[in-house]
């Protein structure tokens, strides 16, 4: 199973950027350009599911790991929450804080578990 980290890496790293470029397109008001680059990037929180999970299996679901992956899940999900409350006009103050909160912790994790780069 898989123990290089370079799939997962790339995969949260383009869906990140397609996140940022997503909101700006939303503050712009380009609602049809927002919706496809929306659509893209789910396919890429798919991507970034599935290579996580082949790594999971691969620490046989020890228990950071498991951690470190349900806190990866909810970055995803505060990405979509946040998207989708933006696109309505809701306030995004508070999730945007869940957001970066959940994204520092994951990056600590996954930077201080054993696979691929140890930083922490
Ligand atoms: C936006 C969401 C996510 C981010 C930013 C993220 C970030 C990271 C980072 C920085 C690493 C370490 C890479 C390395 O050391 O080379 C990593 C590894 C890992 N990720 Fe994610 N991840 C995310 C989502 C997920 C999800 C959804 C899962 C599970 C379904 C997952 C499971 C894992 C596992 C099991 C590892 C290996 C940990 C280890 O033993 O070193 N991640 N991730």
């Amino acid at each position: 199973m898989a123990t290089n980290t370079h799939a997962h890496i790339t995969t949260w790293v383009v869906a990140i950027i397609l996140f940022v470029v997503a909101l700006s397109l939303l503050k712009a008001g380009n609602a049809k350009a927002t919706k496809i680059v929306q659509m893209v990037l789910r396919v890429f929180y798919i991507l970034i599911i599935v290579t996580g999970w082949l790594l999971l299996h691969n620490t046989n679901y020890s228990g950071e790991h498991l951690l470190k992956s349900i806190v990866g899940i909810g970055v995803i999900g505060a990405m979509e929450v946040l998207l989708a409350r933006k696109s309505k006009g809701k306030p995004t103050g508070a999730i945007l804080g869940i957001f970066i909160v959940l994204l520092i912790v994951v990056l600590y994790l996954g930077f201080s578990l054993p696979l691929g780069i140890e930083w922490f």
